[in-house]
C-alpha cells in the first residue's frame, strides 16, 4: 500500500498546531504509519502577501468580528496539487448537517481538502471555489479545526484496513440505516453492583448471541 493509492487530506487553517496532538493518537496515527491516509496541514497565513501575513479584515457595512480575507485561501488553494478524484470542502454552519452517509460517500474519493474558517467565518466569495459546504451540527464553534477533524476521524475509520476488525464499521451505529442504532455492549466484570451482563452473552452461542444482539439493536424514532 503507498499514500498514492490512498486517502490525502489537506487542511487549510491558520491554527495548524490544532491537529498535532489529534492527528498523533490512536486509529489516524496508525493509519498515517501504515500508509492508509496522508495528512497535510496548510498555514494559509503563508500565503498572504503583505508584511504582517494578514488574513482578516474588518466586514464591509461594519459589525462585530473580523473576516478572512479571500486571497490567502485561494492562494493556498491553488498551490495544492489536485487528485483526480478529490473535493475542497468548507466547514461552515450554514452547510449542509454532516452525517454516516456523508462520511461514507467521502470515503470513496482520494483528496479531501478541508478549509477552516475563523473569527466571523469567510468572505462569502470563498463559496465559489469549493465543492461542498459541510456543517457537523446546528452550533457555532469558534473554528472550522474541530470540524475538519470530525471529517476526517468518521472517514478515515470507513478506509478499508483501518479499523483492526475489518467488520466493526458495519454494525455500527448509523451503518445499516441513518436510525439505526448498534445493540449494548459489556465487558468484564461480570457483575457491577449488582448489574449483570446478560446470560446469552456468555454462553458461548454464537447464533443465540446474534440474535440476541439483534433484537437489541434499535431503530430511532425520528
Ligand atoms: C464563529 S464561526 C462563524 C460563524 C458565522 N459568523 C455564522 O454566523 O455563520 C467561525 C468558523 O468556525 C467554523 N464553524 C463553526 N461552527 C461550525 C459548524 N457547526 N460546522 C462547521 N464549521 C463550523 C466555520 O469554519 C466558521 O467560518
Amino acid at each position: 500500500m503507498c499514500y498514492n493509492d490512498h486517502m490525502q487530506y489537506d487542511i487549510l487553517t491558520i491554527f495548524p498546531h490544532i491537529f498535532d496532538s489529534y492527528l498523533n493518537e490512536s486509529i489516524l496515527k496508525r493509519a498515517q504509519k501504515n500508509k492508509l491516509i496522508k495528512a497535510n496541514i496548510h498555514n494559509f497565513r503563508d500565503f498572504a502577501t503583505d508584511k504582517h501575513h494578514t488574513v482578516d479584515d474588518k466586514p464591509y457595512g461594519g459589525g462585530p468580528g473580523m473576516l478572512l480575507k479571500i486571497e490567502p485561501i485561494y492562494k493556498c488553494l491553488k498551490s495544492i496539487k489536485r487528485k483526480k478524484n478529490s473535493k475542497v470542502i468548507l466547514l461552515t454552519p450554514k452547510g449542509e448537517t454532516f452525517n454516516q452517509a456523508a462520511a461514507k460517500r467521502l470515503s470513496k474519493l482520494d483528496q479531501l481538502i478541508l478549509v477552516c474558517g475563523h473569527y466571523e467565518g469567510f468572505d462569502e466569495r470563498i463559496r465559489k471555489f469549493v465543492d461542498e459546504q459541510i456543517s457537523i451540527g446546528d452550533y457555532v464553534l469558534t473554528g472550522g479545526e474541530i470540524p475538519a477533524m470530525a471529517v476526517i476521524d468518521a472517514v478515515t475509520r470507513l478506509l478499508p484496513g483501518v479499523l483492526g476488525d475489518e467488520n466493526s464499521p458495519h454494525d455500527e451505529t448509523f451503518s445499516k440505516h441513518p436510525t439505526y442504532i448498534e445493540y449494548p455492549h459489556y465487558t468484564r466484570p461480570e457483575n457491577f453492583k449488582g448489574m449483570k451482563v446478560p446470560k446469552v452473552l456468555l454462553s458461548g452461542n454464537h447464533k443465540k448471541i446474534q440474535a440476541w444482539r439483534l433484537k437489541n439493536a434499535k431503530i430511532r424514532k425520528a
